[in-house]
């Protein structure tokens, strides 16, 4: 997602000249005084024991745990699952500062009509939860609830309530407030009647789930008949509001147990979620109705790392997670897939086995996408016949090959073996034959590296400089000068470009040329929302929250500088021993002589 190239300059850097660092962590964590630095537990993963810190003087906040790092913008996005668009939106608002994108449309602090909405909508699901649960009309949606195990509590969390069978106390209700009822009809809170003249309540005889933002506004609805008919979900149409693709039912109370765990689970119903919930998961979102979408996806990878996908045990779930899986490979994540027996749903499941069984068996049995893709294209074929056991075979190699670990690749053909009783080693070669095939298409053409790759995820490696080697560290505690002044940038720029030997740092170092190229100031927070790249942000804040004195000499530039050349020196240096040896070993000595001698003059320098 390319967010936020077009919101200007002006604007970010006034939200971060009015949101403090400090003020904006200090919401969310406790901080104690540290020297130049406040500590405190990081709120992105679980510690006992502080490694987060914010220092004040340079606005960043950075966690030696997990890696975390980034300016205010960063913090508010991570915390409230915010893209930096929205975040910057929001902290505009907040300090009154106005907004608009450069596409001229302005995207107004305060929309009255969008205000008006949001409002109608709170009172909305305030007013069908008080009906469900205090009055008369509610009764028999209440006992339909406790029948399928949804009891006071769970109502009160999910905010459940209910629309009773007429068609105008919504209206009514409203209108006594003054609501403007065409814009509740846009809405979709009310419906236009047919003849023009007037409004009806859209939601009638329905248990209605309000759908909450990330923020815990409500947006929308959901209305489910009681029983059975037709249709079964009523939702809110699309509106300014609310987005079926980029909206996922329960994510605002689910976000930080979903950081805190580093991993979502994704159900395909509401009811689902609220069962899981009862059962312990406290970390899942629902769909709105519809396949997961890329925006989903992407709005969840702010969060965390690995995903579980929960959807009905029957054939269209299973399609329907399959599908899931490349969109949120893609997006990054390591992704599990829970199995379901029987065509159950997790609701259903969870009612017959309980909760406990869900956690142990469902949950944390969930197979990896692979195994997933194994046991669906299993199904497709009847294997006790042998064209669909030699169909079944290829379909397994395509999904096999493509592993990039070897021991992975053996564990599967194993496994496959076995199911098929297919000898070992001709599923081996089979496989060895695809790689190579697979090889050579792409060396005709497909530069793409790695392109069978995509979307397979890196495992996270903090960024602690415990033990690095001496260029690193002077890399980094250059980088760490050129952050503070941009003298020593115009130095190191003159005298070592980007010789850097860790593209990160050759890449923040170019960064930071053109950033005072453009005669900005030093300032760690503003250049660190330039960089929109969640690497390099992280690299740049654990850089910056070094303990490196303001004072720098030329010296001490020089010595940086000569260990971080030294590294392209000594790779040169241990090349050409080897063509010696080489040289030896061929009996040439007259060529093993003179590389002697070169590598004596690179020693040298
Ligand atoms: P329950 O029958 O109440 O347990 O619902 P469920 O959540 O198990 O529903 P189901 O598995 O049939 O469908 C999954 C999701 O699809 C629901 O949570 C809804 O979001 C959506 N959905 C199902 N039926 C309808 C419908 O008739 N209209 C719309 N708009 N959405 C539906
Ligand atoms: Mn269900």
């Amino acid at each position: 997602m390319s967010t936020g190239r077009n919101i200007p300059e002006e604007v970010i850097e006034a939200v971060l000249l009015h949101h403090d660092i400090v003020d904006t962590v200090s919401r969310h964590v406790h901080l104690t005084k540290q020297g130049k630095y406040l500590k405190g537990l990081c709120p992105f993963h679980s510690e006992k024991t502080p490694s987060f810190t914010v220092t004040p003087d340079r606005q960043i906040f950075h966690c030696y745990g997990c890696g975390a790092g980034g300016n205010a913008i960063k913090f508010r996005m991570e915390m409230e699952g915010l893209s930096f668009p929205e975040a910057v939106k929001l902290m505009a608002e907040e300090a009154h500062i106005p907004f608009t994108d450069l596409n001229g449309s302005a995207a107004a602090p305060h929309n009255p009509e969008l205000d008006a909405l949001l409002q109608a909508n709170e009172w909305s699901a305030k007013l069908y939860h008080f009906l469900l649960k205090n009055t008369e009309h509610g009764k028999q949606a209440m006992d339909y609830l406790k029948g399928r195990g949804i009891g006071d509590r769970l109502i009160d969390r999910f905010g459940i309530g209910y629309a009773p069978a007429r068609w105008d106390t919504l209206v009514q209700f409203l209108d006594k407030r003054s609501f403007d009822l065409s814009a509740m009809e846009k809405g979709g809170l009310l419906s236009a009647k047919n003849d023009g003249t007037g409004f009806v309540d859209r939601f009638r005889d329905r248990v209605m789930f309000p759908i909450y933002n990330r923020s815990g506004k409500v947006i929308a609805f959901a209305g489910r008949i009681l029983g059975e008919g037709q249709p079964k979900y009523l939702n809110s149409p699309e509106s300014r509001l609310f987005s079926k693709s980029r909206t996922l039912y329960n994510l605002h109370q689910s976000k930080n147990e979903i950081r805190k765990k580093r991993q979502v689970v994704i159900f395909e119903g509401f009811g689902d979620v609220i069962s899981a919930w009862e059962a312990g998961v406290h970390n899942s979102v629902a769909t709105m109705g519809t396949a997961l979408t890329e925006s989903h996806a992407a709005i969840l990878k702010s969060t965390c790392d690995e995903a579980i996908v929960c959807y009905d045990g029957d054939r269209a779930g299973q399609s329907a997670a399959m599908k899931s899986i490349p969109i949120l490979e893609g997006a990054g994540f390591k992704v599990r897939i829970a199995l379901l027996a029987e065509g159950l749903d997790p609701d259903e499941y969870i009612r017959k086995y309980g909760g406990e069984r869900f956690l142990s068996q469902v949950i944390e049995g969930a197979v990896s996408a692979v195994k997933f893709k194994l046991i669906y294209l299993k199904k497709n074929h009847i294997l006790l016949e042998e064209a669909g056991k030699v169909a079944y075979i290829r379909e397994a190699i395509e999904v096999i090959a493509p592993l990039p670990s070897p021991t992975e690749r053996e564990i599967y053909l194993k496994e496959l073996s076995a199911d098929l009783q297919v000898s070992f080693d001709s599923l081996k070669q089979e496989c060895n034959q695809f790689r190579h095939d697979m090889q050579k298409n792409r060396a005709d053409g497909d530069n793409n590296a790695n392109w069978w790759n995509t979307g397979r995820h890196k495992k996270r490696q903090s960024e602690a400089p415990v033990l690095l080697p001496a260029y690193h560290v002077a890399e980094r505690r250059l980088l760490s000068f050129m952050l503070q002044d941009d003298e020593v940038a115009s130095y190191v720029s003159e005298h070592l470009g980007d010789q850097f030997n860790i593209k990160e740092h050759a890449a923040i170092a170019a960064y930071l040329y053109a950033y005072y190229a453009q005669g900005k100031t030093p300032d760690v927070s503003r250049f660190v929302s330039s960089l929109q790249d969640e690497k390099l942000e992280k690299v740049v804040s654990s850089i910056a929250v070094m303990d490196t004195p303001l004072e720098w000499s030329v010296q001490e530039l020089d010595d940086c500088i000569k260990e971080i050349r030294k590294v392209p020196l000594k790779s040169s240096i241990d090349r050409k021993k080897e063509e010696m040896i080489a040289a030896e070993k061929a009996g040439d000595f007259l060529t093993a002589a003179q590389i002697a001698s070169e590598i004596i003059a690179l020693e040298r320098q």
